[in-house]
């Protein structure tokens, strides 16, 4: 089987299932983070509208642990290390709101579902760094007066950031990896189809099978810090 190495221009997308292995919960797993919260009362515009304190509560939980406890893992460092080496092409887009492909070494790297360690002002849409916990004392300073800054997530209901680039690289590139995704969330689910319709090789690495497993190529199964080091090595 041919390697990343052996591309030009290399579309990747990652899902929970990449830094599941660093301590972060899932979504759609035993234990995941939609079988503990219900995803309207913590995760759409409405439930900020209707109870901001509680989903700030459930986002920093999330950014407490993910500054105390989480490292990168070995599938992103392969990532990071493999983006260095590589003279084609490389667009890593994640649907995490984690940071741990940038502390793994990647750099051209979309968030396409926000940041958990940015916060936005919901009227001049400024984007600054958030780091400690959003309270109802959590204003902007771009406004007179002052609004209450949000979490910087992309929310069901939203439009997720950057797809006009993402797409454009999806229709350009000849290899499409999607790396921990359960493939149930669209428009990231569709990805694999759009690569594929363009020409890509697509390939899957996830620890079981996904929604959309046999719109792939190939569908390799097993934890990302095995098989990412393996599909991205750069020698
Ligand atoms: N290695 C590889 N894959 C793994 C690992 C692992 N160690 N552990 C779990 N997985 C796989 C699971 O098998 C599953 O298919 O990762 C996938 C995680 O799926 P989800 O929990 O659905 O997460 P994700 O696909 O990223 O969710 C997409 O849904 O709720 C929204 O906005 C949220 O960005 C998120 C989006």
């Amino acid at each position: 089987m041919k390697q990343a190495k052996d591309y030009k221009r290399i579309v990747v997308l990652t899902g929970a299932g990449v830094s599941a292995e660093s301590g972060l919960k899932t979504f759609r797993d035993n234990n995941g983070l939609w079988e503990n919260h219900r995803v309207e009362d913590v995760a759409t515009p409405e439930a900020y509208a209707r109870n901001p304190e509680l989903v700030q509560k459930f986002y920093n939980a999330r950014r407490s642990q993910l500054l105390t406890a989480a490292q990168p893992n070995k599938a992103h460092t392969a990532l990071g290390e493999f983006e260095q080496h590589f003279s084609g092409e490389f667009l890593l887009v994640t649907q995490n709101v984690d940071n741990l492909h940038e502390l793994g070494g990647s750099k051209n790297l979309i968030h396409m579902h926000g940041e958990l360690l940015k916060a936005r002002c919901p009227v001049s849409e400024k984007v600054s760094d958030c780091t400690k916990d959003l309270t109802d004392q959590s204003l902007c300073e771009c406004c007179t007066p002052p609004n209450l800054l949000r979490p910087h997530i992309v929310w069901f209901g939203e439009m997720p950031l950057a797809m006009d680039t993402i797409e454009q690289a999806l229709c350009e590139c000849d290899l499409f990896v999607s790396i921990g995704t359960s493939g149930n969330v669209y428009p990231a689910a569709g990805f694999v189809e759009l690569a594929a319709s363009y020409g890509a090789t697509t390939v899957e690495l996830n620890l079981d099978a996904s929604a959309n497993s046999r719109a792939f190529d190939t569908s390799l199964q097993g934890p990302a810090s095995e098989l990412v080091p393996l599909f991205f090595a750069c020698s």
